[in-house]
């Protein structure tokens, strides 16, 4: 599978609490650790990792940070050469996991600068590549031009609209996959999808906009998602929970990997997948690799 991720690359700064400080306290944390993160360089990282040949395009800073968020791109088996280097700063993402659950703070940075220009330069990978995966850690107007290309040349376009913002009809008019978790449908249906009766109305709100796809995440209970004309249910893998960070770009990676083989394996899959992923510290660092993925499936049976 040729998968393009257009998308951010962060530095995360990591520590972990007992709980969310008010606003004026200072409290103590401990387990300080920087990490390679952004929600593209996970996603890209996933698919590797799960045997996808993927490039990827973004930009970093000329910054030791860039360096070494480039460096974990290429160990792990992904093309650089569409990343362009800014003299602005990597993007920092400042991560607080308490009780295994995290919040963010972002720093754009260098995320910013990936403009129509560089898609431009690098428009010929978009259009060989089965699929392009895209977030919403750049410009939407980016994003929102990468999904018009790529679709009307054939190519899928799977869209994560996290952290999520006010979509443009024409980018979902040009998505085909469209993965997002309860805050983002909440925002996007004005549902909040906590119960069974509103996860279908959420997802029949988002069934209107003619996505082919649809696969809202809801962390412990697992996933709802469209298959043609049903809405299926895919349970949660048991898991010990450390740390969130990347699960849900874990989930990503991991059904553009499979979507191919149908969307009940794709479902598995990924679930199976990010399971692994919440019992690890780090982002990046904290997925799994095919040969782990496999061994849990076979072991679930
Ligand atoms: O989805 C997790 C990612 O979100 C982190 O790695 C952090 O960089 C933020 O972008």
């Amino acid at each position: 599978m040729n998968i393009v991720v257009v998308g951010s690359i962060n530095t995360d700064l990591v520590i972990n609490t007992n709980r969310v400080p008010k606003i004026g306290e200072t409290i103590s944390g401990n387990g300080f650790a920087v990490n390679c993160g952004g929600k593209g360089v996970n996603q890209a990282v996933a698919a590797a990792k799960l045997g996808g040949n993927i490039t990827f395009i973004g930009a970093a800073g000329n910054d030791e940070n860039g360096n070494i968020s480039i460096k974990n791109l290429e160990n792990n088996g992904i093309d650089t050469k569409c990343i362009a280097r800014t003299n602005t700063n990597t993007g920092v993402a400042v991560i607080t996991v308490c009780n295994g659950d995290n919040c963010i703070i972002l720093d754009s940075g260098a995320n910013n600068l990936v403009s129509k220009e560089l898609i431009d330069r690098n428009k010929d990978v978009i259009l060989s590549a089965d699929a392009v995966v895209m977030q919403l850690e750049i410009p939407i107007e980016t994003v929102t031009y990468v999904a018009k290309i790529a679709h009307s040349a054939g190519v899928k376009v799977i869209l994560n609209p996290a952290p999520i913002v006010e979509l443009p009809s024409e980018l979902l008019q040009n998505t085909d996959v469209f993965i997002l978790n309860e805050t983002e449908a909440e925002f996007v249906t004005k549902v909040s999808p906590d119960t069974y009766e509103n996860r279908q109305k959420c997802m029949n709100i988002l069934k209107e906009y003619g996505i082919g796809t649809i696969v809202l995440t809801l962390g412990a209970d697992g996933a709802v998602y469209t298959d043609e004309n049903d809405i299926k249910h895919q349970k949660a893998f048991k898991a010990e929970v450390v740390d969130t960070t990347a699960a849900g770009d874990t989930f990503i990676g991991a059904f553009c990997m499979k979507m191919n083989e149908g969307i009940e394996t794709a479902m598995k899959y990924a679930t199976a997948a990010s399971s692994i992923t919440v019992s690890r510290k780090g982002a990046s660092k904290s997925i799994p690799s095919g040969a782990e993925v496999d061994e849990l499936l076979k072991s679930i049976g």
